[in-house]
């Protein structure tokens, strides 16, 4: 063995010992209630496609039509030749949705953290991170070289104390996802509000769980709690309940502008592929109009929280479709998965660095497509395999 290889391979072998080596499975059908993993059709827990959107045929035809119109890719960056008419509708549509004068399209929800945390903040600035936030807003934090001021999931009193003592900071960033990605709670936005308008600093939230999910008219937490136009920016991607890929930033029209002019993963990318972001439109259109679709997802999720609780899973405070069944030992989580798919239920093991150690857990989604049946099934199984 070369010596590079020896390096990779320790390496490797090193999470394998841990149990925290990462593999693919691999898929050959579209989301859905469904899945076919390894040549095995097994209902799918773990899915972000809340809404069914993914594999919706008029979501299908839409990106046909403009397939047909401008072809596959966006041929250059938005500000050199790549910004088409897809696009800027679909950001006048997303604007409209959210009350918002403007809103500009990143590639993913990923490249917007980075893009925004990166573009706003400096050596001179802190950003005020929970604990549990995604890694793109971390990464963005480090890739932005601001103070990075962590307070515990949660702990607004925490962050109070923080924000009370640093005030020698140009800028300050308070960042928020408002539904956590692994644990299905919500940030308090009524009080994140609060501090952030009585400590001067800029509020952002990462509503990728939220948007479609949460509000009337799905336009996430901030809606739910009736905070429209209290929050400086809005995040959230076009990749999970709207089925499709991409992500969005929404806001006042100053900040798009500030965005177009200094956020290099904005500027340095090939625009979205135009039929992507025409059934992204439709997405938006079904999203914010439909309501039964997501009553009966949030009535799913409310049914698999109460199964999982009254048979005595420790479910933490999920209030959404994001169910985290706490394990604890990452070898214990994985086995359980492995059985689950066994048994014919597809939901992954959910193990460090992507959560706190002593952590892992499955992280169970449930959608509008999963019936009343499949996840009483699945918590009968859970619980013949578990105790
Ligand atoms: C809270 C949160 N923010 C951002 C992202 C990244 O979004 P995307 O998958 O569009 O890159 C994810 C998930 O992937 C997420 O869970």
């Amino acid at each position: 063995m070369n010596r590079f290889a020896e390096i990779l391979s320790g390496e490797i072998s090193a999470l394998e010992q841990q149990h925290l080596r990462r593999k693919f499975r691999s898929q050959s059908s579209p989301q859905g209630r469904t899945a076919v993993i390894e040549g095995r059709e097994v209902l799918n827990f773990c899915s972000n496609d809340y809404l069914g959107l993914a594999a919706d045929s008029r979501l299908a035809a839409t990106a046909a039509q403009a397939l047909s119109e401008y072809g596959v890719g966006a041929g250059a960056s938005r500000l050199i030749c790549g910004n088409m008419t897809p696009h800027l509708e679909l950001e006048a549509r997303i604007a409209a949705w959210k009350g918002c004068e403007s809103a500009l399209l990143f590639n993913s929800g990923y490249a917007a953290n980075l893009g925004v945390i990166s573009a706003l903040c400096g050596r001179e600035d802190a950003v005020y991170s929970d604990r549990l936030n995604h890694a793109s807003i971390v990464d963005g934090i480090i890739l932005s070289r601001a103070k990075l001021c962590r307070y515990p999931h949660n702990d607004l009193s925490g962050l109070e104390k923080l924000l009370a003592a640093g005030q020698e900071f140009r800028r300050r960033l308070i960042v928020t996802d408002s539904v956590f990605s692994m644990d299905g709670d919500l940030a308090d936005l009524p009080r994140l509000v609060q501090l952030a308008e009585a400590y001067d600093c800029i509020l952002m939230i990462d509503e990728a769980h939220a948007t479609g999910v949460l509000g009337n008219t799905g336009q996430g937490a901030a809606e739910h709690f009736g905070l429209e136009g209290r929050i400086d920016i809005q995040m959230g991607t076009l990749s999970k309940a709207a089925g499709c890929f991409g992500a969005y930033v929404c806001g006042d029209r100053l900040l798009t502008d500030f965005l177009i002019n200094f956020s290099r993963p904005f500027i340095y990318t090939t625009a979205l592929p135009p039929a992507v972001a025409a059934a992204a439109r439709a997405a938006v259109d079904i999203m914010s109009t439909d309501q039964a679709r997501r009553k009966k997802l949030l009535s799913n999720a409310g049914l698999a929280r109460s199964l999982l609780k009254n048979a005595g899973f420790d479910i933490g405070n999920s209030q959404t479709p994001i169910i985290p069944i706490f394990i604890g030992d990452d070898f214990k989580a994985t086995a359980l998965s492995r059985q689950l798919l066994e048994q014919g239920f597809f939901i992954s093991a959910i193990r460090p660095p992507t959560v706190p150690r002593g952590t892992a857990r499955l992280r169970m989604t449930v959608t509008v497509s999963h019936m009343a049946e499949d996840i009483d099934s699945l918590v009968r199984c859970l619980k013949k395999i578990f105790f």
